[in-house]
């Protein structure tokens, strides 16, 4: 492609553009700007006010922007700059959308009381606003006169859209459609110089930009919960809901693996890109790990599996009659199993093989272990059960437990001292974890450094 082509085709390449959302109904929109912006070759950062933060997750824009959202102008940097003035320094572009009728206020009269605001208020970058508000909002003598001030300071306003609105009024306050946005953007910038090229005058990204260093691999990731019958209509299960699971799944794909996913109960979207198989029961995901075994490079086991299940599920629907008691039996140790069966089947073994299955002659297996309270018993579990890397966490602390976005874990290499890790984003573990697998593959064992991201393995 010549420069000229690749210009036309993202025209937004290498420029640090701040999408700022603020609290309208319209803000879910923002997460498909943040893609087209980042489609036309934005580095981005999302800013955010505190309400709007109970309409979109914070989470769902660092996993697109690749760095965490801004949502308070007093947060640092991790070296301690101001975040919002490295922000304003840095941005060739600011885009406020949706902006409501607080935030037009807010800006039109200087008042830094949000991240957004004092962003603006710190920033030489051409400004887009994209207000969205209900129709009578829009129209009133103060917005109106907002809107002017903001014109008045050289930023370009695009006008809500006339149609229906969730008030279920109709009116003009409908954010603009996002090609119209993108356009105004485009334009913004146009002609004008990359402020800040450079990469460290920028906030930093929260994982690195990773290489494609899982081509080759096939990963076979278990996640969310089992459901073990006890009637047609009701089961034994758990409260996972299969986060950590698709975010190794999804870290896995990013960089190149070909991945499988046996599910059983999630509450979250499934990776598309992913062969996904469903697996309700231990037995069932039994059955579907022990048969992708063969072919794979990496065995994550991240399910939580029954312990045990009711010996005789009825086959009609249990009806209330006084007491009830159950009968229950273990369920089978798959992550046990599987590595009996991986470790009793090793194939031919190529020192210098691309992947585990060849140079290891088989999968590296990977178990996760949900305790509440102490950790003591997992570095004796992750020796009994024969796995390479067991990874360990107290589901009842705060921000660690099933269904939340972060997730505070312990790591187990068999032999080796366990290792705590910090409070991480459950796609941070899942990236930290993909780094120990490829260590592990390397032969570099779980206890040397990892070469390519200058850690250390234990
Ligand atoms: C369901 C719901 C939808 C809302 N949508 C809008 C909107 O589209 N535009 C707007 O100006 N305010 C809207 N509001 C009101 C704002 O959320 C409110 O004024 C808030 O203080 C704005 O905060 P911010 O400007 O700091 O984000 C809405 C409120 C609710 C409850």
């Amino acid at each position: 492609m010549t420069d000229e082509a690749q210009r036309r085709e993202r025209p937004l390449e290498g420029r640090f553009v701040l999408l700022a959302v603020t609290g309208s109904i319209a803000a879910y929109k923002a997460a498909e700007l943040l893609r087209a912006l980042m489609a036309q070759g934005a580095d981005t950062q999302v800013l955010m006010t505190p309400t709007a933060a109970r309409f979109i997750g914070p989470l769902t824009m660092e996993t697109l922007s690749r760095r965490p959202a801004m949502l308070d102008p007093l947060e640092l940097l991790p070296d301690r700059r101001i975040g919002h003035i490295v922000a304003a320094g840095a941005a060739d572009l600011i885009v406020v959308a949706p902006a409501t009728a607080r935030w037009l206020g807010a800006m039109a009269n200087g008042l830094a009381d949000d991240v957004v605001t004092a962003t603006c208020l710190a920033s030489a970058a051409p400004v887009v606003v994209a207000p969205a508000m209900d129709g009578e909002m829009y129209g009133h003598p103060a917005t109106r006169a907002n809107v002017e001030r903001l014109q008045g300071f050289g930023y370009t306003i695009v006008d809500p859209e006339l149609g229906p609105l969730a008030s279920g009024q109709t009116g003009q306050g409908r954010l603009a459609e996002l090609g119209t946005i993108m356009d105004a953007a485009r334009s913004a910038v146009a002609g004008r110089p990359i402020r800040a090229p450079d990469a460290s005058s920028r906030p930093p990204m929260s994982t690195p930009p990773r290489d494609q260093d899982l081509t080759a691999w096939h990963v076979v990731v278990t996640a969310g919960g089992t459901a073990e019958p006890i009637d047609p209509v009701r089961f034994i299960g758990n409260r996972s809901s299969g986060r950590m699971g698709v975010a190794i799944a999804e870290a896995a794909l990013a960089r190149g693996a070909r991945v499988t996913l046996i599910h059983g109960q999630t509450s979250v979207p499934l990776p598309e890109a992913a062969q996904l198989i469903a697996a309700h029961t231990t037995a069932e995901m039994r059955r579907a790990v022990l048969s992708e075994l063969a072919g794979a490079d990496a065995l994550v086991m991240a399910a939580a599996v029954a312990d045990f299940r009711p010996r005789q599920p009825a086959g009609t629907k249990l009806t209330r009659s006084g007491t009830m008691s159950l009968e229950l039996e273990p369920t089978e140790d798959i992550l046990a199993e599987a590595a009996e069966e991986s470790r009793s089947r090793i194939g031919p073994v190529a020192p210098d093989g691309p992947t585990p299955r060849e140079r290891l002659g088989r999968p590296i297996l990977v178990g996760f272990a949900a305790e509440t309270g102490s950790l003591d018993r997992a570095s004796g579990k992750a020796s009994r059960k024969g796995v390479d890397l067991l990874v360990a966490n107290d589901v009842s602390e705060p921000g660690s437990g099933f269904g939340s976005a972060t997730n505070r874990v312990t790591l187990v290499v068999p032999g080796q001292p366990a290792e705590p890790w910090p409070m991480l984003t459950k796609a941070q573990v899942a990236q930290r974890l993909i780094d120990r697998l490829l260590a592990v593959h390397r032969g570099a064992g779980a206890s040397s450094p990892d070469q390519r991201t200058g850690e250390r393995t234990a």
